[in-house]
């Protein structure tokens, strides 16, 4: 597959009669096989850079290339689950029964550890597990492209932890493109192959990662030295 690039993207809202400038600008690869992050501020606009690359918004000005006919699936901060549908059937949602592969199924499920759950509802479940539903169903549907916004900042530490080391062993198997968001450091150093430091709708700076996502030790001078380095890009003079 090839990547989806971002050719001088901007955006402004109306409100209150004037204009306010949320993207500015931006130009970004997000690369095939890769996880590309989107590290900001809360209100810096990585919501609104999703709903122009997914298409759920128009862009006022610039270019998104490659993503229109690829498939695609976004996963939400909040999780949208239908509330009268079992586990398996909330990750089914969307796909036409022919589409429907119960064993890619079952091992996605099997992947996200609810195989006991299958017959569960929603309001059975914590909001970790709901947050696996939403994960599974998006790769259920078997993506060359996913979007993610914010889906663990709901989570306590330890389910977040859990979370983040399944998507990266998910994302080993299945290799599609992720562009995924979030306001932690901490997040972007475990998750990112790219980390793009996103501040008042500008791309700030931008940090390739090769090392391996198993071994990354964010205690490892290394990243600390990076943690400050993000930091300081994140300040706000
Ligand atoms: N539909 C909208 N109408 C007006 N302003 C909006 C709209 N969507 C977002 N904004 C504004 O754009 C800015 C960036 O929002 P958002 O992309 O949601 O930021 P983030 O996801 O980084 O917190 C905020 O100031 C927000 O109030
Ligand atoms: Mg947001």
């Amino acid at each position: 597959m090839d990547g989806i690039k971002l050719v001088n993207v901007s955006k402004s809202y109306e409100v209150k009669n004037q204009q306010l400038k949320v993207l500015d600008g931006i130009d970004l690869n997000i690369s095939a096989n890769k996880m590309t992050i989107i590290l900001g501020r809360s209100g810096c606009g990585k919501t609104t850079l999703l709903r122009l690359v997914s298409g759920i918004e128009e862009v006022e000005k610039g270019e998104v290339r490659g993503v229109r006919l690829k498939r695609k699936a976004y996963v939400f901060q909040e999780d949208r689950l239908m509330p009268w549908l079992d586990v398996k059937r909330n990750i089914t949602f969307g796909l036409k029964k022919k589409q429907i592969n119960h064993k890619k199924i079952d091992e996605i499920i099997e992947m996200v550890g609810l195989e006991k759950f299958c017959s569960a509802y929603p309001s059975q479940l914590s909001g970790g597990m709901k947050q696996r539903v939403s994960i599974a169903r998006a790769f259920a549907y078997n993506p060359e492209f996913i979007m993610m916004d914010e889906p663990f900042s709901a989570l306590d530490f330890f389910t977040r932890e859990q979370m983040q080391k399944e998507l990266i062993k998910i994302h080993q198997k299945t290799r599609c493109a992720i562009l995924f968001v979030t306001h932690s450091i901490d997040e972007a150093l475990i998750l990112g192959d790219k980390i793009v430091i996103l501040e008042k709708g500008r791309i700030k700076s931008c940090y390739e990662m090769n090392e391996k996502k198993q071994e990354r030790d964010l205690l490892d001078q290394k990243f600390v030295a990076l943690k400050k380095q993000i930091i300081d890009d994140l300040r706000i003079i």
